[in-house]
């Protein structure tokens, strides 16, 4: 029989237990800088050293964390379902816990792209992306991230696998940033839609089952749940 097929959308809050930062729980600021500061097209533009060594930081604290029990406890979903991660985060923790099927909206931190030609990318060798370093058509390399006021490449794939979705899982996002947010309103509308958040004041039309509980906790257990339910 064909798999029932399972999306999670995950945000900073599933990568909170492994040390790393979300961005609207400190007072607004991330890793003490305002992300406007340091996360759009305009702060490369006008101080990209500055750019450069944030993410720098950003990219030694990403490769210092390790996945923790929800990065890991998605895995076993695949098992009994056709599991697709969307994440917004930038950091590799669902592919170091074993996740096959991971798209990231917002880039990732350990690769590098052309400030001119975006499609070329480059794998980082280490924590550090020096001034300097050039794609192979002679531009600077910057963090393949995707910055505010920049497109979005991959939502147009996450739609097409949400459409089909039977179950939505949310994890760990403050669903404020768009077009991610929006992937919620791209599911059939007879698909379950869960969301594990300690903190969430989420309103929406759709039913959502709400799991107020720390990613950590809340995820093992509904993994668990979605698994057995296959067995009966
Ligand atoms: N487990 C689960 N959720 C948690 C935990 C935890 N341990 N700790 C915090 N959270 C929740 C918060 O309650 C909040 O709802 O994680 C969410 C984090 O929200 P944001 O900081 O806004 O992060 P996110 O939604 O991923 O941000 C979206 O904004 O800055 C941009 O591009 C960046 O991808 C990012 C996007």
């Amino acid at each position: 029989m064909k798999k029932k097929r399972i999306v999670v959308l995950t945000g900073a809050g599933i990568s909170a237990e492994s040390g790393l930062q979300t961005f609207r729980d400190a007072d607004g600021l991330w890793e003490g800088h305002n992300v406007y500061d340091v996360a759009t097209p305009e702060a490369w533009h006008r101080d990209p050293v500055m750019v450069q060594e944030f993410y720098n930081m950003r990219r030694r604290s990403v490769l210092a964390a390790n996945p923790n029990e929800a990065h890991k406890a998605l895995v076993q979903l695949e098992d009994k379902y056709e599991v697709f991660i969307v994440t917004q985060n930038i950091d590799d923790l669902h592919e170091r816990a074993g996740s096959g099927q991971v798209i990231h909206l917002h880039g990732i931190i350990t690769k590098s792209q052309s400030e001119r030609y975006p499609h070329l990318t480059y794998d980082i060798d280490g924590p550090d992306l020096k001034m300097g370093e050039l794609c192979e058509k002679g531009h600077q390399l910057r963090p393949h991230v995707v910055w505010f006021g920049e497109p979005v490449p991959m939502i147009e794939k996450a739609v097409e696998i949400c459409q089909e979705a039977d179950i939505l899982i949310i994890i760990g996002t403050s669903l404020q940033v768009y077009p991610a947010a929006g992937l919620i309103d791209t599911v059939p509308p007879t698909a379950e839609i869960y969301l594990v958040d300690p903190k969430t004041t989420v309103h929406h039309f759709n039913k959502i089952n709400v799991v107020q509980e720390k990613a950590v906790l809340g995820v093992p257990r509904l993994v668990r749940e979605l698994v057995e339910r296959t067995d009966t």
